[in-house]
């Protein structure tokens, strides 16, 4: 089972979790805060800037075929309206290495980090962030027409949404284990609630200082819980740039991503898996029906019960990040969305953090042979990027989560192949 030479198959990046000292970047200043959530700071990261050829030519050694990274956009403008020609030219070299060596460039324009000096003017909840975003979109397009065939937009554009919900639910379960706290009289849990609390309370405090911005619940980065008008926002920026790009060269194809679970459910819960599919997906739809692709991105399913998501109905163990290692999440996924969505899908992330790279061999043997399966059912699959090409700046929770296919020793940056990169590898025609 293997796929042909047209399917895209690599591996994916982010700018600010690989490339190292992005300063002038939101992410930045929120890791070097007092009382920071961060574990830790990206720092050097893993000085990709500096050695993306050999990372490249360690992707093309294992036989892969496309490469999906980012483009910063704190390094393009870091200041409002003041382009950065030589971070441009950066890219571009990073772009030319790649089509060098026949790997096509896949290029995702925001992933997470914005510009600092965007945050300040009121993030992604100010309307003003898609004229921002699509002159961005466009100075960048201008640069890379002619190179460049597929361009994702906006990565997770349904972040922002999904941390509102998730915040939602932490503080409901923060209210029960409080009420909990105060009729056992738990200090063990009280300690570590307060103490959890209280850093957060300081480091949103110590953030909205530092954005200027005088109400710590308005600063809005692109992972701070969205209202209904911030999630449209991103859908405008989206809609904005995808126009710009198109006006500057028609024929790149263009997208976004979204970070979808396998929505599954037990009896009784068909009305509450049915309502988180629809603020996943479905009423995205409207904003992305011309795209020419969409990105697809899982890591796990969630089942629902009548009570809502039930995290004790699942059997897998759990990866390093505390989520159910299943596999098949990325092929249900990709087949749901294909009811859904008419344009080609890509598989922008999937991907297991574990330190068993036995594991994750095995983790990418069941998903591309179920994604195998997908493209035989006649569903317009066009690519598979692992994440990630290597181990990396996993955002609040640092370096410990090892996502992948290539390790690195952050003392001396030195990059060692694990299996798994071979493995994914080993899917392609030679
Ligand atoms: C994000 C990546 C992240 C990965 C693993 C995705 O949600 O796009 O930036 O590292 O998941 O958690």
């Amino acid at each position: 089972m293997l796929f042909n030479k047209d399917f895209m198959l690599g591996a994916a990046t982010a700018a600010h979790q690989v490339e190292g000292n992005n300063v002038g970047s939101d992410y930045w200043i929120m890791e070097n805060l007092e009382h920071s959530v961060f574990v830790e700071k990206s720092g050097s990261a893993v000085d990709h800037y500096n050695r993306y050829e050999e990372d490249i030519d360690l992707l093309k050694k294992a036989g892969l075929n496309a490469y999906r990274f980012s483009i910063e956009w704190a390094r393009i403008e870091p200041v409002e309206g003041q382009w950065n020609e030589k971070e441009m030219e950066h890219y571009i070299k990073v772009i030319d290495y790649c089509l060098a060596n026949g790997i096509e460039p896949v290029v995702t324009y925001h992933h997470f980090s914005s510009p600092a000096w965007l945050i300040t003017k009121g993030g992604w909840e100010s309307p003003d962030v898609v004229r921002y975003f699509e002159r961005y979109a466009k100075y960048v397009t201008e640069h890379v027409a002619g190179k460049v065939k597929y361009v994702c937009t906006i990565n997770e554009a349904n972040m922002r949404l999904q941390m509102a919900f998730l915040i939602k639910d932490i503080t409901e379960r923060m209210s029960k284990q409080s009420e909990i706290q105060n009729q056992e009289g738990s200090v063990q849990v009280g300690v570590n609630l307060s103490q959890n609390q209280s850093q957060m309370m300081m480091s949103m405090m110590e953030t909205a200082k530092a954005f200027n911005i005088d109400d710590p619940r308005k600063v809005a980065n692109f992972v701070s819980q969205a209202s209904e008008e911030g999630d449209l926002l991103v859908m405008k920026a989206h809609n904005a740039a995808r126009n710009a790009i198109k006006a500057v060269d028609s024929s790149i194809q263009v997208g976004l991503t979204l970070s979808l679970h396998d929505i599954q459910c037990v009896d009784g819960g068909e009305e509450n898996a049915k309502k988180a599919w629809d603020d996943e997906f479905t009423h995205y739809l409207p904003y992305i029906e011309k795209d020419d692709f969409l990105g697809v991105q899982c890591y796990t399913r969630k089942i629902f019960d009548a009570n809502g998501a039930n995290s004790t109905l699942e059997t897998g163990p759990k990866t390093q990040m505390g989520y159910e290692d299943y596999p098949m999440g990325i092929v249900n996924v990709v087949r749901r969305c294909a009811e859904e969505f008419k344009g080609a899908i890509i598989v922008t992330e999937n991907g297991i953090a574990t330190s068993d790279d036995e594991r994750r061999c095995e983790f990418i043997k069941e998903a591309l042979t179920g994604l195998n399966d997908c493209i035989t059912e006649g569903i317009k699959l066009k690519g598979y990027f692992a994440w990630s090409l290597l181990d990396n700046f996993e955002w609040q929770k640092g370096f410990s989560m090892t996502f992948g296919l290539i390790s690195v020793d952050r003392n001396t940056m030195e990059r060692t192949p694990k299996n798994s990169l071979k493995v994914l590898g080993s899917f392609i025609e030679a």
